[in-house]
């Protein structure tokens, strides 16, 4: 099978490490540099959707994997499909599960989701702004801009004050019309998990429910990031109650969506607040998350390729994937993160490690074939094993032959779940 892999961080490097395992695959092509792709990688370079397209056309693809949510959100899955070109991940009708958080509430809400209480203000509509003004003043609200903000558009705020001035940040013109609509939302409380699901329109597949780490420093302190690191599976849910979230929240989404005319070919991420009042959903990604893909490649044990292809052509097939035990991702950031990023600097090449795979994500090499920083989140140390400790001691070992100067990372990464 011919596969072409969009996007080029961490994420689709743990895609392209596990497909390049796989007997099926006969070709792999990507359309963006990093320096972990497996070898035998061609790259071709291609940004905007019609160019995506057309490689995937001039290569001969039999499947596309989209790692980020951009590109679906502007249509690609809509070029492929037109083109004939199987894609894993939605069309753009379906991709506003995520690049509007409107949308996705308006879904849960008409099937009975369980999800925060919410009021949609529309900028252009006074009544709303002046009922939303009154929800911000009585404080314990989350100010969430409407369209995708890269993980940039979401306020947690308790005070009255604090949630006037969030409001007021996101309509200075910074989120541009991504911000036309705010979704204000009851701020609520608890440990978050990440769900995922395979779907092929109509088959829904749950996959181990993963743990990411939000927050820059350890215990949860700081300032929020893209993820510094995840684990599987997260011993919050038994794989049963996992399943079952899945049965309650993706299934009757898929099947809205369906109702609605847009079908939804790809993996469904909910990320979930396990509150006092159960299970809440806090957001739909259309993709695998990132780092909690790298932990779900890792652990992937029979062969990924008829999943996602099956997700891609509406012929998932039978049964479930199997996985290994466990495995837990610790990212190394560079100097400055997440406000800014050190680029440049020089990174060691350890050598390999027994169950410990690092997939690149802000790396570059230089002309002399050093390899440097080129990103906020430079690695991610992979470990996985026969159980988390297992996992997790393989990743924090092979870290250290992997720091730069400036690096910054985690050490509590998984660290609850063994508690
Ligand atoms: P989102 O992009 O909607 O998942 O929001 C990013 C992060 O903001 C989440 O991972 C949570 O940590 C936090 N968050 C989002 N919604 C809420 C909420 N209703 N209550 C408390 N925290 C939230
Ligand atoms: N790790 C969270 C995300 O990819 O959105």
């Amino acid at each position: 099978m011919k596969v072409v892999i969009v996007g080029k961080g961490g994420r689709e490097a743990s895609i392209a490490w596990r497909l390049a395992q796989s007997p099926r695959l006969s070709s792999l092509v990507v359309t963006g540099d990093n320096p972990g792709w497996p070898d035998g990688v061609e790259v071709r370079s291609a940004a905007r959707v019609q160019e995506q397209v057309a490689v995937a056309r001039s290569v001969g693809a039999d499947l596309v994997i989209v790692g980020p949510e951009a590109p679906l959100a502007s249509g690609l899955a809509d070029g492929l499909q037109d083109a004939g070109i199987p894609c894993f991940g939605p069309r753009r009708a379906a991709a506003r599960l995520e690049a509007s958080k409107s949308f996705a509430k308006d879904v849960m809400v008409s099937v009975g989701v369980p999800t925060a209480r919410a009021v949609v203000v529309d900028r252009n509509d006074p009544a709303s702004v002046a009922a939303g003004r009154a929800r911000l003043s009585e404080g314990n609200v989350v100010v969430k801009v409407d369209g995708l903000a890269a993980g940039k558009g979401v306020f947690v705020c308790r005070t009255g004050q604090e949630a006037t001035a969030a409001m007021d940040g996101v309509w200075s013109g910074r989120f541009g019309a991504a911000a036309n609509r705010v979704v204000l939302e009851d701020r609520l409380e608890g440990p978050e998990v990440s769900v995922f699901a395979l779907t092929d329109g109509d088959r829904v597949v749950a996959l181990p429910c993963a743990q990411d780490h939000k927050r820059l420093g350890d215990g949860g302190a700081g300032p929020n990031t893209g993820g510094m690191g995840a684990y599987a599976p997260c011993p919050l849910l038994s794989p049963g109650e996992c399943q079952s979230l899945v049965e309650q929240i993706h299934q009757p989404v898929i099947r809205e969506l369906d109702r609605r005319g847009v079908p939804f070919r790809g993996v469904l991420f909910a990320g979930l607040m396990l509150t006092p009042d159960g299970p809440k959903v806090l957001e739909f990604n259309v993709r695998f998350g990132d780092p909690e893909c790298q932990v779900l490649m890792a652990m992937w044990q029979d062969d990924p390729l008829p999943w996602l292809h099956g997700a891609a052509t509406g012929s998932l097939p039978d049964g479930s994937p199997s996985f290994r035990d466990a495995a837990c991702c610790v990212v190394l950031a560079s100097r400055g993160y997440p406000l800014s990023s050190e680029k440049g600097v020089a990174i060691p090449e350890p050598p390999a490690s027994e169950g410990v795979v690092t997939f690149h994500a802000g790396t570059r090499r230089d002309s002399e074939g050093t390899l440097r920083t080129n990103g906020g989140r430079v690695l991610g140390i992979t470990g996985f094993g026969s159980d988390l400790a297992q996992a997790r001691s393989r990743a924090y070992d092979a870290l250290p032959g992997w720091r730069f100067p400036g690096s910054q990372h985690r050490t509590d990464i998984g660290a609850s779940a063994l508690d």
